[in-house]
C-alpha cells in the first residue's frame, strides 16, 4: 500500500469534521500541505502537528555545522530535529529521544521519508534523563536541544487526556504505557499532599479549596475518571467568586492544575534535574546546549545549574537573560508566547 496516498476520508455528520479522529486531513498533515498553510495562516496549529518554535533563535545559537554529533532530546513532531539534520550533513549524526511511544514512530518515519534515515538519525525511545548513555553510545556531544513539556499532537488527541477542554481520559503521561495515570494518583492524595502539588507546580492560588473539593468528592465515592469531570469539580470548588469573573479564573486554574498534575505525573522536575546534572559530562569542549521552557519552574532549574556551572568554570558562556520569541511569533503560533530559551556553551 502507498503510505502517501491520502486516506478515504472519514464520515462526520454536518459540514465540518468535529472530533478529533474525523478530521482526516489534519491527521495526516504531510498529505495536505494547502490545508495545513490555510489553518497555520489563522495562528492555529492543525490537529496533527507541531510547530517548532524559536526555530531561527535556536540554529543561530547552536551554529551546528557539518559533520558533528549533537542531541535533540525531545524530538516530538521533527520540526527542530529536521532543521538540525540539514545543518549537520554531510557527515554529521543527530541521537533524537522522545519517550512518546505512538508520536515517537511516526515523527522517524516521517523524517526518513525526507531523506533523513538511520545513517544520520538514531531515534531512541527514552527518557532524556539517561542523556549519559546516549553519550556513551554518540560519544562528545557538540550540541544539544531540549523543548521542554507537551508536543500539540499530545494536547490535541483527546485519548491523552492533557486537555481539560474536550472529554478523555484524565491520563496526561507522556508514555501512557508506563507509570501512574492522574486519575490514578488523584485516587489515592491526600487533601494536603493535593494542595501542595498544585501550589509547588503551578502556584495554584486556589490550591486549598481545589484540593478540599477533589479529596472530598473521591472520598464520598466519586469515580473521578475524566478530563471534563475535574474540570467541573475545579468550576465548582470556585462557585464562591464572583460570578463576573469566574468564567476566567476556572480557565486559569484548570490549566494551572492539569498542568501540575502532568509535572507530576511525568516527574518533569526531577527528571529535568537529572538532565541538567549529567549534560556537562554529555558534552564535548565548546559544546553547546539550547532549553527552550515553558514554565517558571523549568526556567528556574535550568537558570539555576547554567549559572552554578558557570561559576564552577564548568560552562564558559552562559545566556545571560532568557530569549523569548518574537511578537511575529507569539501572533502566529500563540504556544509560543510562555517559551524561554537558555543557553550555555561548555568550558
Ligand atoms: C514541545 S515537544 C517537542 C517538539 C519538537 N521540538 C518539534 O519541533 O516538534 C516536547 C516533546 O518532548 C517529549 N518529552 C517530554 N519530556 C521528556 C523526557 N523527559 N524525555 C524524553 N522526551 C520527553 C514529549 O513527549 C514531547 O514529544
Amino acid at each position: 500500500m502507498d503510505d502517501n496516498k491520502p486516506q478515504r476520508r472519514i464520515r462526520y455528520k454536518g459540514t465540518h469534521p468535529k472530533s478529533f479522529k474525523e478530521k482526516y486531513k489534519e491527521l495526516q498533515p504531510e498529505n495536505y500541505s494547502e490545508d495545513v498553510a490555510k489553518v497555520m495562516q489563522q495562528g492555529r496549529t492543525p490537529a496533527g502537528m507541531h510547530r517548532s518554535i524559536c526555530v531561527d533563535e535556536i540554529l543561530a545559537f547552536l551554529k551546528i555545522t557539518p559533520g558533528q554529533i549533537g542531541m535533540d532530546a525531545t524530538l516530538g513532531y521533527g520540526g527542530h530535529s529536521l532543521e538540525m539534520l540539514k545543518c549537520l550533513t554531510p557527515g554529521g549524526h543527530l541521537y533524537a529521544t522522545d519517550v512518546d511511544p505512538f508520536e515517537l514512530p511516526r515523527t522517524r518515519d516521517r523524517l526518513a521519508a525526507l531523506g533523513f534515515g538511520p545513517e544520520v538519525l538514531t531515534v531512541k525511545k527514552m527518557n532524556f534523563s539517561g542523556i549519559d548513555l546516549v553519550a556513551a553510545e554518540a560519544g562528545p556531544l557538540n550540541f544539544v536541544l531540549a523543548d521542554l513539556g507537551v508536543s500539540s499532537m499530545q494536547i490535541d488527541n483527546p485519548e491523552r487526556g492533557f486537555s481539560f477542554k474536550i472529554e478523555g481520559p484524565l491520563d496526561l503521561r507522556l508514555n501512557p504505557k508506563s507509570g501512574k495515570s492522574a486519575a490514578a494518583l488523584l485516587k489515592n492524595i491526600s487533601r494536603l499532599e493535593l494542595e501542595v502539588l498544585f501550589m509547588e507546580n503551578s502556584d495554584e492560588p486556589h490550591a486549598t479549596v481545589i484540593s478540599k473539593t477533589i479529596t472530598s468528592r473521591i472520598a464520598g465515592g466519586m469515580n473521578l475518571a475524566t478530563t471534563t469531570q475535574l474540570q467541573e469539580l475545579i468550576a465548582d470548588a470556585l462557585e464562591f467568586l464572583p460570578a463576573n469573573e469566574r468564567k476566567e479564573q476556572v480557565k486559569k486554574s484548570c490549566q494551572r492544575c492539569f498542568q501540575a498534575l502532568r509535572i507530576a505525573v511525568n516527574d518533569e522536575f526531577g527528571v529535568l534535574d537529572k538532565f541538567l546534572a549529567k549534560l556537562p559530562d554529555a558534552l564535548a569542549t565548546g559544546g553547546r546546549v539550547a532549553i527552550l521552557s515553558f514554565h517558571s519552574g523549568e526556567d528556574r532549574r535550568v537558570k539555576k545549574s547554567f549559572q552554578q556551572l558557570f561559576r564552577e568554570g564548568i560552562y564558559s558562556e552562559v545566556a545571560p537573560d532568557p530569549i523569548r520569541p518574537s511578537a511575529e511569533e507569539c501572533n502566529t503560533n500563540p504556544r509560543a508566547r510562555s517559551a524561554k530559551l537558555r543557553w550555555a556553551i561548555k568550558a
